[in-house]
């Protein structure tokens, strides 16, 4: 019998072992969307191992909510209608988990905004701030893209967030495109899938963001819907990992994604 090295290997030591492992872990992740609940993908993924992760998970917004006179139906699996307190819970769990996947001077780029529920705003600080994250936000982008919401009873809210979190305060990025942190329609022009998904991220805005980090290899996206964050990664040269929930979703990107 051969020498069983992966218990006898005192000489490299088992630090060097775990390294290993962790590198075949992630290459088997790596350049596909996979179809897998988020938390289950993230608690596969190896600590450290995630340079960027740009995402945007869905808002809690009910399975079919109005804005304005508009009416939207939710996701083809998934009916965005949490008791709210659940939903920020999860995103805390998520979020910590995140924390644990990115590299010491990764980066995660969360997209969400303030919502109104029962006439008040909730804002996605209040579970930041409970998460690994707190008081490691770098930035706080405003994205302006508009909203169909007329409703007399306040001002009309027209605006996005995507917050800048960090593992380590000294995390740089580079501001390739020279911009503010005020971004518009004309900025991040939104790109239809054709009408099959309607709340696809503008490629111009994760181009932006993969940009500012020019040593970032491997990017993910948890919540990878059209596929849009993997795409953009693919064409810009570097390794790409999606987790989605829907099979369907995840058939479209990979179409999407091939013929890049
Ligand atoms: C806001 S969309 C993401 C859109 C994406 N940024 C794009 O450009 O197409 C949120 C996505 O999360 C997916 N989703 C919901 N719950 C999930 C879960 N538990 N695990 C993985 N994906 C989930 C939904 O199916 C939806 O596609």
């Amino acid at each position: 019998m051969g020498r069983q090295t992966i218990i006898t290997c005192d000489s490299c030591g088992t630090d060097v072992l775990d390294r290993k492992i962790d590198e075949l872990r992630i290459n088997l992740f790596l350049n596909k969307i996979h179809n897998v609940d988020v938390l289950k993908g993230l608690r596969l993924l190896p600590s450290n191992s995630i340079d960027l992760i740009i995402t945007s998970p869905p808002y809690n917004l009910g399975k079919i909510h109005h804005t304005g006179n508009n009416r939207f139906k939710s996701y083809s699996q998934y009916n965005d209608d949490m008791p709210e307190e659940l939903y920020q819970q999860w995103q805390i769990e998520i979020l910590n988990e995140c924390y644990r996947v990115i590299k010491q001077d990764g980066s995660m780029w969360y997209n969400h905004k303030n919502r109104i529920k029962n006439g008040i705003q909730i804002m996605p600080y209040e579970w930041i701030l409970k998460s690994k994250f707190a008081h490691l936000v770098k930035q706080e982008i405003v994205w302006f893209n508009g909203s169909p919401n007329f409703d007399k009873i306040r001002f009309y809210p027209m605006t996005e967030r995507v917050y800048w979190l960090v593992k380590d305060p000294k995390t740089k990025m580079f501001n390739a495109i020279n911009h503010h942190d005020v971004f518009d329609a004309k900025d991040w022009p939104p790109v239809g899938t054709k009408g099959k998904f309607k709340r696809a991220f503008p490629e111009k805005m994760v181009e932006d963001i993969i940009s500012c980090f020019p040593n970032a290899q491997i990017v993910l996206d948890i919540f990878s819907g059209s596929g849009t964050t993997c795409a953009v990664a693919k064409r810009m040269g570097k390794q790409y990992i999606g987790f989605e929930l829907s099979k369907e979703y995840c058939q479209m990107a990979e179409e999407r994604i091939e013929q890049i």
